[in-house]
């Protein structure tokens, strides 16, 4: 018996493996052609920009100014045309309110084909959960973002913020300009850990926290990076390559602060005590709620879906408010007449007092008038995916069939002339009650729309508020015009070019 199965030589055996592989590649290939057929056939109906043999659009889609090429595509081809991603991927993309309420208005999945790239870090939390988990999870979370939880933040955002800002004297005494991307990135993570965990990378210190701090940075850099680069689009292939590994290594890192920060808190509420001063501390954190959510048939959360929902929010949550808070600083710098407008606003609601206080949040109309406009330029996050889980039929009678593909191009739907007259000017009464009134619902979705729109939405326009608020009471804010910033769409809407803006500091009694 032996000595038949050593008989099998390793060159018989590496020929096997080698048979093995080419069929199983042969199996994939018809496999990928057989669904690319679906897809082209799908989008039949719908004409669109020419497209390269092998590429397809991905190569305008990775050049500079690319979101602005779907402007014009967006132009010639009313309501969708198909975009694909390399020959095997295509989407149709959409920019037209009607088109966006037939798809989104109903909980179809993400596109797997993008969000996968997600789940080695975030895993299946509620980004890109699907189905009745999706809607236990949602259901578990939503009380996390209740107003009354949300309250207390405003003191945490405040905190952050005067680091930022303290920062920003220092350097702005050189008088040079300099890029402000970085600082607030770090400000809004930041503010995120304090949320989250209780606890940021400047309060206790902790070692612990700052390489937390730092993976974050790196997994949120690799994504990016990989997204756009179609060479590290397969799995198998990308974990092998040193830009993997160093992912691997950073997702490793990210896992086991969030274990065992998990663990931690479990530990602490076994204990009475704790549990009394958790009780009276000024906040609650996301963790707190995590740990505390049950549903109605006493389910709770595990600790793997536990953290996917902490890496989850940590991943969403701070590179999207660091776009949306970059991008209106430009804007403002770039129209001095809103600037100053924002500016006296927020100097007569803070009157005397020191900080703002959550009540002062609503009474911002104007600043969330420039903030909404700014959104509607420079949206943070650019486009969103869905896979159709039924067909739909549009308004003007065209259908897909399950199973097709949809990227839904926000950038595009607010620039669309038809919705937005002079959709280049920033005119920020878009947005006073009455002009948006009549507005069709999907007119405008920086937090997309529908049941999967944006948990964080009411968070995150808070934190906006006051962080730019206090940005404006600090700070003239001008464009350093041999520096001026150029979108480039990665995860969120990013600058290839960073934030390089020249900032005066306003002297005493402006709300330092
Ligand atoms: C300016 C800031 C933000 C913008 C523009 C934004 C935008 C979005 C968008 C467009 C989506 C839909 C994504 C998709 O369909 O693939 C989304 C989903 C989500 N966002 Fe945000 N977001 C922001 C801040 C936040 C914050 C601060 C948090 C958490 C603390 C957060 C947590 C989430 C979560 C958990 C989802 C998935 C919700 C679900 O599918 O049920 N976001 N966000
Ligand atoms: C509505 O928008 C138009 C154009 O932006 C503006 O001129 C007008 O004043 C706005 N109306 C209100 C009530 O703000």
């Amino acid at each position: 018996m032996v000595p038949s199965f050593l008989s099998l030589s390793f060159s018989s055996l590496g020929l096997r493996a080698s048979g093995l592989i080419l069929v199983l590649g042969f199996l994939k290939l018809i496999r990928l052609l057989l669904r690319r057929q679906m897809l082209a056939k799908a989008m039949d109906n719908f004409p669109g920009p020419p497209t390269h043999w092998l590429f397809g659009h991905a190569l305008e889609i990775q050049e500079t100014g690319s979101l602005d090429k779907v402007v014009s595509w967006a132009h010639q081809f009313p309501y969708a045309h198909p975009l694909w991603f390399g020959q095997f991927i295509g989407f149709l993309n959409i920019y037209e309110p009607d088109y966006a309420q037939a798809v989104y208005s109903r909980g179809d999945p993400k596109a797997p084909d993008v969000y996968d790239f997600f789940l080695q870090w975030i895993g299946r939390g509620l980004l890109v959960l699907e189905g009745p988990k999706w809607l236990q999870h949602r259901k578990l979370l939503t009380p996390g973002f209740h107003y009354d939880v949300l309250k207390p933040y405003v003191a945490v955002f405040t905190e952050s913020t005067r680091i930022m800002l303290d920062k920003w004297e220092e350097k702005a005494r050189e008088g040079k300009s300099f890029d402000i991307f970085c600082d607030v990135g770090h400000m809004a993570l930041n503010t995120l850990m304090k949320c989250t965990f209780g606890r940021g990378d400047t309060g206790l210190g902790h070692s612990r926290d700052s390489s937390y701090y730092l993976a974050v940075s790196d997994l949120t850099l690799l994504m990016q990076q990989r997204l756009v680069s179609f060479q590290y689009h397969n799995d198998f292939i990308y974990w092998l390559t040193p830009h993997g590994r160093r992912f691997l290594r950073a997702c490793q890192v990210a896992h086991d602060h969030t274990d065992q920060v998990i663990r931690e808190r479990k530990a602490a509420l076994q204990d009475e005590k704790v549990q009394k001063k958790i009780q009276n501390r000024r906040h609650l954190d996301f963790l707190d709620i995590l740990l505390g959510a049950w549903d109605e048939d006493d389910i709770k959360l595990s600790d793997a879906d536990l953290r996917a929902e902490v890496d989850t929010f940590m991943f969403e949550g701070h590179d999207t408010t660091t776009s949306g808070i970059s991008w209106f600083l430009y804007c403002m710098a770039l129209y001095p007449e809103h600037q100053h407008r924002c500016r006296e606003e927020v100097r007569e609601i803070l009157g005397d007092q020191d900080s703002f206080q959550w009540d002062d949040l609503g009474k911002m109309t104007y600043l969330t008038m420039c903030i909404k406009e700014s959104f509607r330029l420079y949206p943070p996050v650019p486009q969103v995916y869905r896979q159709l889980s039924k067909p739909v039929t549009f308004v003007d009678g065209r259908s897909l069939p399950a199973g097709s593909l949809i990227s839904m191009h926000i950038y595009a739907l607010h620039r669309n002339s038809a919705v937005w007259p002079d959709p280049e000017v920033f005119d920020p009464l878009r947005f006073s009650t009455e002009n948006a009134s009549k507005r069709h619902p999907f007119a405008f979705m920086p937090f997309s729309a529908g049941p999967r729109n944006c948990i964080g939405q009411q968070f995150a326009m808070s934190e906006m508020k006051v962080v730019t608020a206090m940005c404006l009471l600090r700070f003239e804010f001008s464009l350093d015009p041999s520096r001026l910033p150029i979108k480039m769409p990665q995860l969120v809407l990013c600058s290839k070019n960073g934030f390089h803006l020249h900032l005066k500091p306003l002297g005493p009694g402006s709300g330092k």
